[in-house]
């Protein structure tokens, strides 16, 4: 549904040449939910602002729904009518929600209408339906100022909506709300996903948004995908990084090196049917080895049950390759945690800077002075 193919952004400021994107390839199934996590600075909303031409990329393409829109003239507020007409069909949700003050609920949700030209009767009807889906049917009249956090930020995605999208793009939705309240935002956002077959491409910075609502992700860094694919394969790979920081594995680190010479630690990653069979104990009764349990976890990541546990094996590595060869050919993830890479601390993405979205916020301040 969404493909970017070497998507490469340079931004020029003060003379200086910055590379925000560089040779981003990704790729978005219809109807799925996508989540692009990374640290602040690693070119997630350029990536998004990229994806919809509210920048237009350095180089590379981007093809939404079929159509190529790099092929199609304009930027910004100054797009031709053939970009615009793509763009409606892609709804965009903003951090800070970008609501005009001016105008009421309602008249937030008609603005884009409004841009489209569709008449007023039909407009409120269709912004009325649109308040309905999102909860706030009782609040058309309210104003901006009188809903909380939560309310505007539903009215900002019902007014992305208003095009009848078929791709929605996020970025950082529900980084400026309470966790209760993100909840019920990613509730609403896979629920328009389910019911209106809708394609979700979403920017955050926390991985309980990955966890939740995501059925494929990506890792950004300095302007690169560095590791992208369904949730629950990125689970079942030897080494991601992202798996790890979706699942952080608690308990005892693995002992100093004179120690770890005489036991092997060892994290161990259950999924998919794995999760039900009692592979520890069978591991212990066949081998006739005793295993340490040194921390567990259970979570529903993506909708299914997974289990990460670390666990110790007498003997050196060298020793173990049968029981761990066990464990492989059951299908479980094994990895040393000790390894290179593996034993790094999750590195916590930082709270990203409130990034406001100047065109489009332009373009509708525009149409609100000509009105
Ligand atoms: N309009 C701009 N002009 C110049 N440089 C920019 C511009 N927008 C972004 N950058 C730079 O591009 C890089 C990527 O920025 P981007 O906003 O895409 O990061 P991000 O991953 O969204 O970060 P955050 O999590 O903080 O929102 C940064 O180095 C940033 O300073
Ligand atoms: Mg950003």
């Amino acid at each position: 549904m969404i493909t970017t193919t070497g998507l490469t952004k340079v931004y020029r400021s003060r003379g200086r040449d910055v590379t925000a994107l560089d040779g981003v390839d990704l790729h978005v199934r219809e109807g799925e939910v996508f989540g692009v996590v990374g640290r602040s600075g690693a070119g997630k909303s350029s990536l998004i602002r990229c994806v919809n031409l509210l920048e237009r990329p350095t180089s590379g393409t981007v093809v939404v729904d079929g159509q190529d829109l790099t092929a199609l003239a304009g930027r910004g507020p100054r797009a031709g009518a053939e970009l615009r007409r793509a763009r409606s069909r892609i709804g965009m949700v903003f951090q800070h929600f970008n609501l005009l003050s001016s105008r009421t609920v309602q008249g937030n949700v008609e603005l884009p209408l409004e841009i489209l030209g569709v008449p007023g009767r039909e407009r409120a009807r269709k912004a009325r339906e649109l308040l309905g889906l999102v909860g706030l049917a009782d609040h058309a009249r309210s104003w901006p100022a009188q809903l909380s956090g939560g309310q505007k930020q539903r009215v900002g995605i019902a007014r992305a909506l208003a095009g009848d999208p078929r791709v929605l793009l996020s970025d950082e939705a529900t980084s400026a709300l309470d966790p209760e309240t993100t909840r019920s935002v990613l509730a609403l956002l896979r629920d328009l996903n389910r019911q209106l077959g809708l394609t979700v491409l979403l920017i955050t910075h926390e991985m309980d948004v990955v966890k939740t609502v995501c059925d494929s992700a990506a890792l950004m860094r300095d302007g690169k995908v560095v590791e992208s694919g369904t949730v629950s394969g990125l689970l079942a790979t030897p080494g991601s990084e992202l798996a790890r920081e979706l699942f952080p594995l608690g308990g005892a680190a693995p002992a100093a090196e004179g120690a770890a010479r005489e036991r092997t630690v060892v994290d161990v990653t259950f999924h998919g049917e794995s999760t039900g069979r009692p592979l520890i104990s069978q591991l212990s009764r066949t081998h006739g080895i005793d295993v340490s349990i040194l921390g567990a976890a259970m979570d529903t990541i993506g909708g299914r049950q997974v289990g990460r546990m670390r666990i110790e094996l007498p003997g050196r590595r060298e020793d173990n390759a049968v029981p761990i060869g066990f464990l492989r050919e059951r299908g479980l993830t094994v990895e040393f945690p000790g390894a290179a890479g593996a034993a790094r601390a999750p590195e916590a993405p930082e709270a990203p800077e409130a990034s406001e979205t100047p065109e489009t916020f332009e373009t509708f301040e525009t149409v609100e002075k000509t009105r």
